[in-house]
């Protein structure tokens, strides 16, 4: 159970991170939710885990890739929830294009929303955890991150160096009670993946589908519990990267 603990949740207003908001606070954690665009998306979430499980829930836009307003985002919920216990950076986008072909500022929006934005985060809550000598934090990677995908030159690069940032950041932080994990998922059916009924790539997922927000929530309510591992990649992909 998470009762009693604070989770922020970077891109929980839909997708994935709204799984993981809703799994969250099925366990009984507090949530904050971080979006970027839909006030009304984010809303509806912590109105859901409110609602359904009597946890406070609150929204807060805040575009990851900006350190200063990543930092009094940070701020702002500890004034309102007390403190942080739990960080999942989830947030991330695609922009998708071959390397030849690919823009400049293709590859650094990239980097910056889904490698940067993890770590301006980190920065923003490590003071917290030191001080509860307590904290979980949770990178949503991607099998791209291990096995590299064409056409994804920029994301699979940013979460290569998610995967980075996740071990070298549990090393750091392990002995101060803090532990820090990847999740590696696959084709997980959410807006960013689209229809991908046609997709030859299907066929090679050993488990015969594409997965769903809620198999990679599991996953990270496993991690926000497993308190004997830290600077793990967790793999949530049909098998499709053993
Ligand atoms: P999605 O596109 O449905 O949701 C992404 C969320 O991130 C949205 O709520 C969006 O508003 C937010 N976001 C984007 N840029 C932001 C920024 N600068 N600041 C704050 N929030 C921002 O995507 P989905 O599928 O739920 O993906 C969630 C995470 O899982 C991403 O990091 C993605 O790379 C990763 N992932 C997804 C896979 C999939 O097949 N759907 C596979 C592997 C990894």
């Amino acid at each position: 159970m998470l009762t009693g603990k604070t989770a922020i949740i970077t891109g929980g207003s839909r997708g994935i991170g709204a799984a993981i908001a809703e799994k969250f606070a099925s366990l009984g954690a507090n949530i904050a939710v971080l979006y970027a665009g839909s006030r009304q998306a984010a809303e509806e979430v912590c109105g859901r885990c409110a609602q359904s499980y009597g946890v406070k829930a609150l929204p807060y836009q805040c575009d990851v890739a900006d350190f200063q307003a990543t930092k009094e985002t940070v701020a702002q919920i500890r004034a309102d929830f007390g403190t942080v216990h739990i960080l999942v950076n989830n947030a991330g986008i695609t922009r998708d294009g071959l390397v030849a072909m690919m823009k400049e500022e293709d590859f650094d929006a990239v980097l910056n929303t889904n490698l940067k934005g993890a770590f301006h985060m980190i920065r923003h809550c490590a003071g917290l955890f030191l001080r509860n000598r307590e904290g979980c934090i949770i990178n949503i990677a991607s099998v791209s991150g291990l096995i590299g995908n064409a056409g994804q030159c920029n994301y699979a690069a940013s979460k290569a160096g998610l995967i980075g940032l996740t071990k070298s950041v549990a090393r750091e932080l392990a002995a101060k009670g803090i532990r820090c994990n990847a999740i590696a998922p696959g084709f997980i059916a959410t807006d960013m993946t689209g229809d991908q009924q046609e997709n030859p790539l299907l066929k090679q997922i050993p488990l015969g589908r594409m997965g769903e927000a809620a198999d990679v929530a599991e996953a990270a309510a496993y991690l926000a519990t497993a308190g004997y591992v830290t600077g793990e990649v967790l793999r949530v992909d049909g098998g499709i990267a053993m």
